[in-house]
């Protein structure tokens, strides 16, 4: 899992070299290493051991040694592989792993005391995360003898992109642990804000905020009603019976057949929960009340309540999970919830976003614990609901974990920094040839997952809702209602895969910003590298907009068009994936750049697959897409200066010829606008054609489209190009370094070409496919004029070269990924027509 990724390697290349270096100057007395963002490690151990389907990687496979601690083998037998190592420490140490910063990490220790060779049973030790004590006078002791690991597992929203996790022996002791995980959780999974309980207020609620800069330790985790299960977060959840106060009152609802519909989206910010909150093994089970239609008068007596051991006097997050799969409708069941005894809250059983049964929903309360050493739950029914009952399905308790200033934070290990040029200076040798190794050994398996079609990759698809319900998730708390069972649901990407795509969102990623939100580059479970679109809630992009994109865009594939890898509607993201494209922006290349520059023939062949990309929109799809906002930044290259058409955001379809449509506000980009469309809004493809025309001006006067430090007249390109035209003078504002290849009968016709997309009448204008032929036109002549010696302003001459090379010119647009199965994706290519019209035509052409 680990080397899944480029930067991965380089990363624990880079740690291999830091450590290398650590060690050959022998400058630190302790252990520190560094590690990538997801970690699952045998401790003090050379080799990997699978456990619960997780592989725990050998401490030696991650490319590092130690300096001041040792590790030892037990010879017991431990119930498992991973238990029969540790490491051992007896002096202050600790493992360093880089992470993304800004997301809620998952950390679990794995600690058992074995007795030989060390007496791991006298261990005495501390261990801390930069400002947090994560256990404080660890007695190794305490734990022998069960024949089970002691796990601890914790919480932490990381803002640092390194985390420190520090092992501190008590004098004359030691200290160790068998084996670490680390690994990022879903966004939002724990919030930073929950409702406060406080038996001060006796069952009134307030506000609680700053968990985020708290840490979470895991006490108990029940599936409530249920077996012993784990999830996807490994996390384990265990039967409630013995925490039953009353076990009398209670008794497991038979467990649910279906699968539970799990919200995909929660714009509330309401309580439903997602795959990720709890397995179905926990909704789809539950203890109920026992004698549920008992009178009014002694309801109480039939209450459910669990008590839990806990630290006395310390806020614990509570959280709740509740799913009613039996009910035949929702509002019929409700009843109170009770924590000390205290009337918190009625619940009811239609989880308050979707009015749908069965639904999953879960409330998290920040409860301070009484001197009891305990925590007290109880659900009890309510004597006026029409279903007399009351029922839990998970249960959770984590322990606030305050920080603490007599942890050092770690910031020792700042002066250690080394960076990478010194540490490839001083270890170059050997490590070269070790890179080269792996990077092959990369290549090679990069080119073998990018050889399998894209149904193979690891993307999870999200499990069609069965249960009775014809309510469609996806419209769970939107007015929309119809569009939906079109969503291609094959193309969603879970947003956990998105984060470890993209860093979680980290800024360095970013290669595109826009009012919608951030772009940001990512590579994919399957090695594929993605622009990755993330909507920000507020961008005026609403949910109906965001579903029609995905359909529309998920309908169209052609080679010059970017293509939709997929897309992430969970919870409040509108996040759409596009293929990714090596070479940026047409605009990058033409001006403001350090790139080199480009040829007019390669302007040429980019402009052409833009018109195809353009043509295949207009006439293409059924109906017709019309674009709205063709600009030099919206055509972006590939590796090959391949041109694609991005940013269908404000794309509309619709019935062109018959009814054009008439939008409700002027969208596009000043200085490509059509004046027409800006008179009329009446939104029409030429409008397109008119865009298209200033980006011909801007590839052949490489300059920006509005450019106010000019003098008034030469602003507006698209003025000011087109009066240079009249005058003939048009020579003068050609980009200076393509003047001299340019082929003169070329020009003429691109600027001819660029004179009809810029009419003002958009009736006036030629289609897309008249702009296509054209542009191939002004192609031909000027691969005319580079093959034969020029006869300059000789048109019959060029006419010639061009018949000679007609077979060119019917250069088929390949359909590149067409998926067979899909018969929603255009079977033709509309351009196809257009390359038999630029043949027809061509030959009429040649024929004046
Ligand atoms: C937990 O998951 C692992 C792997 O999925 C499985 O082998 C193990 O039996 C599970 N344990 C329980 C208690 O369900
Ligand atoms: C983390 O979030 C904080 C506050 O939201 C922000 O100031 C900081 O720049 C972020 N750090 C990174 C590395 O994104
Ligand atoms: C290990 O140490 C504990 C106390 O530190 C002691 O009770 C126990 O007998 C020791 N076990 C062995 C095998 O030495
Ligand atoms: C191990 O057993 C002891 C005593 O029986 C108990 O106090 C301790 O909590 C147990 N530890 C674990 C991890 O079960
Ligand atoms: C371990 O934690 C205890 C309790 O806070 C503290 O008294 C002790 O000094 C710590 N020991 C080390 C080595 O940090
Ligand atoms: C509850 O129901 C059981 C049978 O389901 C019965 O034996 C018991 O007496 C009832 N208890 C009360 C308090 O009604
Ligand atoms: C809950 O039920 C038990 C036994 O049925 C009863 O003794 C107790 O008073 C009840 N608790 C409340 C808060 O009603």
């Amino acid at each position: 899992m680990a080397i899944l990724y480029l930067h991965r390697i380089v990363e624990s290349l880079y740690i291999l070299v830091v450590f290398i270096l650590q060690f050959s100057s022998l400058q630190f007395p302790s252990l520190g290493y560094t590690f990538p963002d997801k970690y699952f490690i045998n401790c003090g151990s050379d080799s990997n051991v699978s456990e619960s389907g997780r592989v725990y990687v050998g401490e030696s496979n991650l490319g590092t040694s130690f300096v001041s601690s040792h590790s030892e083998k037990s010879e017991s037998a431990a119930p498992s592989p991973l238990y029969q190592t540790a490491r051992i420490f007896r002096s202050e140490s600790w493992y360093e792993f880089s992470i993304d910063a800004n997301a809620t990490y998952l950390v679990r220790l794995h600690f058992f005391p074995f007795s030989f060779p060390s007496n791991l049973s006298s261990a005495r030790f501390n261990v801390s995360v930069p400002g947090f004590w994560l256990s404080q006078n660890f007695d190794g002791g305490d734990h022998t003898n069960n024949n089970s690991a002691l796990v601890k597992e914790f919480f932490m929203h990381i803002p640092t992109s390194t985390i420190k996790i520090t092992f501190r022996p008590l004098p004359s002791s030691l200290a160790f642990v068998n084996a670490i995980e680390l690994f990022i959780v879903p966004l939002n999974l724990i919030a930073d804000q929950v409702a406060r309980f406080t038996l001060d207020n006796r069952g009134v609620l307030s506000t609680y905020t700053g968990l985020y800069s708290r840490v979470l330790e895991t006490k108990h985790r029940l599936n409530v009603g249920g077996q012993t299960t784990n999830d996807t977060l490994l996390r384990k959840w265990i039967p409630d019976d013995s925490y039953l106060v009353y076990p009398g009152n209670a008794h497991n609802h038979p467990a649910y057949k279906g699968q539970i519909p799990y919200h995909v989206h929660d714009d509330s910010g309401g309580p439903n929960a997602t795959r990720y909150t709890a397995p179905s093994d926990v909704y789809g089970t539950a203890k109920e009340s026992r004698n549920a239609s008992a009178s009014a008068e002694d309801i109480q007596l039939f209450n459910i309540t669990w008590a839990l051991p806990v630290e006395k006097n310390i806020d614990h997050l509570l959280r709740l999970h509740f799913c009613d799969y039996w009910s035949p409708s929702s509002g019929l069941l409700f009843f109170q919830l009770s924590i000390y005894d205290n009337q918190v809250m009625p619940v009811n059983n239609d989880g308050n976003v979707s009015k749908v049964v069965p639904s999953p929903y879960y409330y998290d309360f920040m409860v301070r614990s009484d001197n009891s050493g305990f925590m007290r739950v109880s659900v009890i029914p309510n004597a006026s609901a029409t279903i007399i009952n009351a029922f839990l399905n998970g249960l959770e308790i984590m322990k606030v974990i305050e920080t603490s200033s007599s942890v050092s934070d770690g910031q020792e290990s700042n002066s250690r920094h080394i960076s990478l040029p010194v540490v490839l200076g001083s270890v170059l040798g050997g490590l070269v040839l070790l890179f080269v190794v792996v990077l092959l050994g990369f290549l090679c398996r990069l080119r073998m997952r990018k050889e399998k079609p894209v149904e193979n990759s690891d993307w999870l698809p999200i499990p069609v809702t069965a249960g009775g319900s014809s309510h469609s998730r996806l419209t769970d708390g939107t007015s929309l209602g119809s569009p939906l069972p079109n969503i291609n649901l094959g193309l969603k990407i879970p947003l956990i895969d998105l984060q470890l795509a993209t860093k979680n969102f980290h800024a360095s990623q970013i290669i595109g910003k826009g009012g919608f939100g951030n772009v940001y580059k990512g590579v994919l479970r399957n090695g594929e590298i993605a622009a990755v679109k993330r909507s920000q809630p507020g961008s005026g992009q609403g949910l109906p907009e965001f579903q029609t994109e995905i359909m529309v865009l998920s309908k169209i594939r052609h080679r010059h068009l970017v293509s939709l890898i997929g897309y992430c509607d969970e919870r409040f993201e509108m996040i759409l994936v596009y293929e990714y494209m090596e070479k940026g922006t047409l605009r990058d290349h033409l001006y403001n750049t350090k790139l080199p520059t480009l040829s007019w023939k390669q302007r040429l062949e980019i402009c052409i697959g833009a018109a195809r990309g353009l043509c295949y929109l207009h006439k293409g799809a059924a109906g017709g897409i019309i674009h709205r906002d063709v600009k030099s930044t919206n055509i972006l290259l590939d590796e090959n200066l391949v041109a694609k058409v991005a940013d269908f955001g404000l794309s509309r379809s619709g019935p062109l010829d018959t009814q054009p449509y008439v939008s409700t506000g002027v969208k596009g980009t000043f200085g490509y606008l059509d004046p027409e469309y800006f008179r009329s809004q009446q939104l029409t493809e030429k409008s397109d054609v008119y865009s298209f025309g200033v980006v011909l001006l801007e590839v052949l006067c490489a300059r920006a489209v509005i450019d106010p430090s000019l003098p008034r007249e030469q602003i507006n390109l698209a003025e000011w190009g087109m009066l240079c035209k009249n005058k003939g003078i048009l020579q003068e504002i050609i980009d200076p370094s393509i003047k001299d290849q340019i082929d003169q009968n070329s020009l003429r016709k691109f600027s001819e070409t660029v004179e009809k997309c810029l009419q003002e009448d958009g009736c006036d204008r030629p289609s897309m496919g008249d702009v296509l032929w054209d542009l191939e036109y002004a192609l031909q002549l000027q691969r005319g004029a580079n093959a034969i010696p020029r006869e300059p302003y000789e048109d019959s001459s060029s006419s010639l070269s061009v018949s000679l090379q007609l077979p060119n010119v019917r250069r088929l647009p390949s359909l590149s990924t067409l998926s067979e199965a899909d018969d929603s994706i255009v079977r033709g290519d509309e351009s196809d027509n257009a390359a038999d019209s630029v043949f027809s035509q061509l030959k009429i052409d040649d024929a004046r």
